[in-house]
């Protein structure tokens, strides 16, 4: 949560939080009521429930719990748009959430304008704590906009006629930069967000680790080296694996990237395109990323190497994203863009730990079991969204994000 001491002004507040909500409404554009209500498998959500609940988040805990006349919009909403917060009491189920025809995508279009003019009315006389909120929520919202952009793509890989969410950018020329080694520091070190603006609970507190001797990667893995993986039998080999990961691959039968397809295509928000090999490697699991490192004769970096070798790069640089529209991961990229990198490192609570107060205490502390840090930014994460210190997580088979990995290994 955001300290008390930020700089963020009541205008500069609610000036991000107008073009945050007018980006996820730019990003629905595109959709029909139709596509905008399908749940492509349990994990991802409907494109039209996360522009509802992100308005959810904001109604609840800013304007019912902040502003005393506020009157909510519907009041058997809640129900259907809380995601997993216990203290706001039952809720539709997660894998249910495609079977939500009704409300329609303009019912859901005139909520987000209620709540938003109720924002922006209350905003101005609005107590500190519910300005923190507000950061949350813009930064819950950006969260939900990334999930959006990988949800709406899992959507249309589904459909055989492979429709194009958006026309992509056009890649730069880059040719594949050749693989170097780093050498890391060694010893004490510190991780973790400051006291200093805005981080989410779990990246705080800044606290010491110490640091094994190690060298990281100068690049991603591309789908070039991708490729020579598949080539020298990588999906096929369970000496390469985690035992869990073994069997994840035989029970799903997986043997490429999520997208890949025949014939070096793969499937995009531009719809079916030519795999440009050079490009960083996208929408694989942990347990792939672990078994290509090994193949590789290295490993995956923990979090506390990456951060520390990510300290002094810029996190609004590289390929993220800056509005409406289809992305994907291109090559010749640094830390932030393009994909998130798998860590080896487990999502568990710093030294010191304590979760945001209140319901909003969920968000982040009870998710810490069984699940793997990420690092970095993706191409689907709006810019100024991430840092060095941000602790992306999801489990270890989970795949449909653009997610990649970078190399390291001892020293
Ligand atoms: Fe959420």
């Amino acid at each position: 949560m955001a300290r008390e001491d930020s700089p963020q002004t009541p205008t500069a507040l609610s000036e991000r939080l107008s073009a945050t909500r007018k980006l996820t409404l730019d990003l629905a554009a595109p959709l029909s009521d139709a596509d905008a209500a399908i749940q492509p498998f349990p994990d991802a959500s409907p494109a039209k429930w996360h522009l509802a609940h992100t308005t959810w988040f904001f109604e609840t805990f800013v304007l019912r719990d902040h502003v005393p006349d506020y009157r909510l919009f519907d009041e058997r909403w809640a129900y259907l748009f809380n995601s997993y917060y216990e203290g706001e009491g039952e809720r539709h189920a997660r894998p249910r959430r495609g079977m939500l025809s009704r409300p329609s995508l303009d019912e859901v279009r005139t909520y987000r304008a209620h709540v938003d003019e109720a924002l922006e009315c209350a905003l101005p006389a609005l107590p500190p704590e519910a300005l923190e909120l507000i950061e949350l929520g813009i930064n819950h919202e950006q969260q939900h906009q990334e999930l959006f952009l990988t949800d709406i793509l899992a959507t249309f890989a589904e459909n055989p006629l492979e429709p194009a969410y958006g026309e992509l950018p056009t890649p730069p020329c880059t040719a594949t930069e050749p693989l170097s080694w780093h050498r890391g520091r060694e010893g004490a070190a510190e991780i973790g967000a400051s006291d200093d603006g805005f981080a989410f609970d779990s990246e705080r507190p800044r606290h010491p680790v110490i640091l094994a001797p190690h060298e990281i990667a100068n690049r991603r893995v591309t789908n070039g080296e991708w490729r020579e993986f598949i080539a020298d039998g990588g999906y096929a080999t369970p000496t390469l694996w985690l035992s869990d990961g073994w069997a994840w691959v035989q029970q799903e039968g997986i043997s490429a990237p999520l997208y890949w397809r025949d014939d070096a295509s793969e499937f995009t928000l531009g719809g079916r395109c030519s795999i440009d090999w050079a490009a960083p490697v996208a929408q694989i699991s942990y347990f792939e990323a672990d078994a290509f490192a090994r193949w590789a004769s290295a490993r995956l970096p923990t979090e506390a190497e990456w951060e520390d070798f990510a300290a002094s790069a810029d996190p609004m640089i590289g390929n993220q994203l800056d509005g409406a529209g289809a992305v994907v991961p291109q090559p010749g990229g640094g830390l932030f863009g393009d994909v998130w990198e798998w860590t080896m490192s487990a999502f568990s609570p710093y030294p010191g730990f304590a979760p945001a107060d209140g319901t909003v205490g969920e968000y982040n502390g009870k998710f810490m079991c069984g699940q793997l840090v990420l690092k970095g930014a993706s191409c689907a994460t709006p810019r100024g969204h991430s840092r060095a210190s941000y602790r992306n997580f999801f489990p270890p088979a989970a795949r449909w994000q653009f997610t990649g990995l970078r190399l390291a290994r001892d020293a």
